[in-house]
């Protein structure tokens, strides 16, 4: 990584080819920040991974991206828009697929097909506004994609570990993302089940190029990033 990426420099500026530009961003939870004066800038169009160890700061930097979480100072800027209000911060959420860290079993008796065509919700139906024929044909096309088409009429809950990281992969990229944020996705899978999904993650950015952050302990399942980025002690620490 070059030296312009690296914490404290005040010379990053947005542009127009960044997926990603944080500037002198504080932020954290009460007194104590987890991030100070992080500055980190992602082109458009890479694979790049997100390393460090429990407690890093890897999921706070998602939820900074997705506006969950505002900077106490600094700016954060998604596809070249700067987060300043809500309108900026749903702006983004409809360009980015995510998928959480855990996906926490359902009680809710739902079909796999159901719980992708969720991730359309607020892009092309919402409230009064039903799911068309094309969304559908969307999640039927998207759930092929990620190798599971054939549990599209499963219950969510009787998937498999892999089979439902798959499932939520689906949810995030139903959307047509330009920004994929994935939260250590193979998590809980066994040696065989991380190398498949990470083969079918690098796939898949080779084929839709879609900008993808992906936070992971380690290399180890075999990813191969186009950039790597690891937080340590509040910042970056290449
Ligand atoms: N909602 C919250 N309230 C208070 N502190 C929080 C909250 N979420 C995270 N933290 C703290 O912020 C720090 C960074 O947490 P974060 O979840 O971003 O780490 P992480 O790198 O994703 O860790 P892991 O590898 O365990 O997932 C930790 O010290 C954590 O305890
Ligand atoms: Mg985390």
């Amino acid at each position: 990584m070059s030296s312009a990426d690296l914490l404290n420099d005040l010379t990053v500026r947005p542009h127009p080819d960044d997926a990603l530009c944080l500037q002198a961003v504080t932020a954290g939870y009460g007194s104590q920040p987890v991030f100070d004066r992080l500055s980190l800038q992602l082109q458009c169009g890479r694979i790049v991974g997100v390393l460090g160890p429990n407690g890093a700061g890897k999921t706070t930097l998602l939820r900074l991206v997705l506006g969950l979480l505002a900077p106490v100072s600094g700016t954060v800027a998604v596809l070249g828009r700067e987060l300043r209000n809500d309108a900026d911060r749903a702006w983004a959420r409809l360009r980015i697929g995510y998928v959480p860290q855990i996906q926490s079993p359902t009680a809710l008796p739902i079909t796999v097909a159901d719980s992708v065509l969720l991730g359309r919700w607020g892009r092309s139906f919402r409230f009064l506004k039903r799911p068309s024929r094309e969304d559908r044909e969307v999640v039927h096309e998207t759930l092929a994609l990620v190798g599971i088409a054939e549990l599209a009429e499963r219950d969510l809950a009787t998937l498999s570990g892999g089979q439902r990281q798959r499932a939520a992969l689906a949810r995030a990229l139903v959307r047509r993302p330009r920004l994929l944020l994935m939260d250590e996705p193979t998590t809980y899978l066994d040696r065989e089940a991380q190398r498949e999904l990470v083969h079918l993650i690098e796939r898949l950015h080779q084929r839709l190029h879609i900008t993808t952050l992906v936070v992971t302990h380690g290399l180890e399942a075999g990813w191969r990033f186009d950039r790597t980025v690891r937080l340590s002690g509040g910042g970056l620490d290449d």
